[in-house]
């Protein structure tokens, strides 16, 4: 995220919001990225993720607090900067989180929104995100909250439909090989098998396993890439 890290590098992000913090991979590159800060704040409503992101990240200055992210219960204009990452695709309803967003940033405050988009990808990054889809499939079916990823128009319309004004937009790929190791594409496939597992007993298993074949004969046939991330930078 070097490319990211240097348009942060001139911003004083002041008092920070991340929404859908999670176990806090968001957070070294606010507090690396930015110029400085005086407070981070992590939200999020798995209770697990936090404890983590408490013991790798905490400190008096950094909290992670349990809030629906639909429900922002900070007053308005209460942040100076407020980051969401890799968190619209997990959502309920991504219309009224951006909304609590922009809410509780100040006028002119900044917006930082990173997220993973299935358009415009090579092939192994397209592997990535059949992984992905498989996954939030297999998450949908056990009842945990998980959607499929959006296109780039669709995160950046979203985002506009807040009146957030959109100032910079970077299309992210990882500055790395495709990954075409056989011990590497064996963890992938190990990787997808256990998520398999936790369909064991419903009628959709023998589906899914099929499925994971399927995904397998492409993951070595092409490698694996992680997809594009598109970053959105913007004001109130
Ligand atoms: C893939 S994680 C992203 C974590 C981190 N921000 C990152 O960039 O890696 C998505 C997070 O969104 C959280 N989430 C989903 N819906 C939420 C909601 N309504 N309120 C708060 N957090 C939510 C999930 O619990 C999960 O931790």
């Amino acid at each position: 995220m070097e490319v990211l890290k240097q348009k942060l590098k001139t911003i004083s992000g002041g008092r920070i919001l991340d929404v859908g913090t999670g176990t806090g991979k968001f957070i070294p590159i606010i507090t690396e990225g930015f110029k400085d800060y005086t407070q981070i704040i992590g939200i999020d409503n798995d209770e697990r993720a936090l404890q983590t992101a408490q013991e790798q990240y905490g400190q008096e200055n950094i909290q992670f607090i349990k809030m629906d992210a639909e429900n922002i219960t900070f007053p308005n204009e209460s942040f100076d900067t407020v980051c969401i990452s890799n968190t619209l695709h997990h959502l309920g309803n991504v219309n009224r989180t951006l909304q609590e967003t922009k809410r509780v940033m100040k006028s002119h405050g900044y917006f930082l929104l990173n997220e993973i988009i299935c358009d415009t990808h090579k092939q192994a990054q397209l592997t990535h995100i059949f992984y992905h889809h498989l996954v939030s499939d297999i998450d949908t079916l056990i009842g945990i909250r998980h959607n499929k990823t959006f296109k780039r128009q669709e995160i950046i319309n979203s985002v506009r439909n807040t009146g957030i004004e959109i100032t910079d937009m970077i299309e992210y790929v990882e500055n790395k090989d495709t990954v075409k190791n056989m011990d590497e594409l064996d963890t992938v496939a190990l990787a997808l098998d256990n998520q398999i597992e936790k369909l064991k007993g419903l009628p959709e298993y023998e589906t899914f396993k099929q499925r994971g074949e399927h995904f397998k004969r492409r993951l070595y046939d092409t490698g694996i890439l992680r997809a594009t991330q598109l970053i959105i930078m913007g004001r109130k």
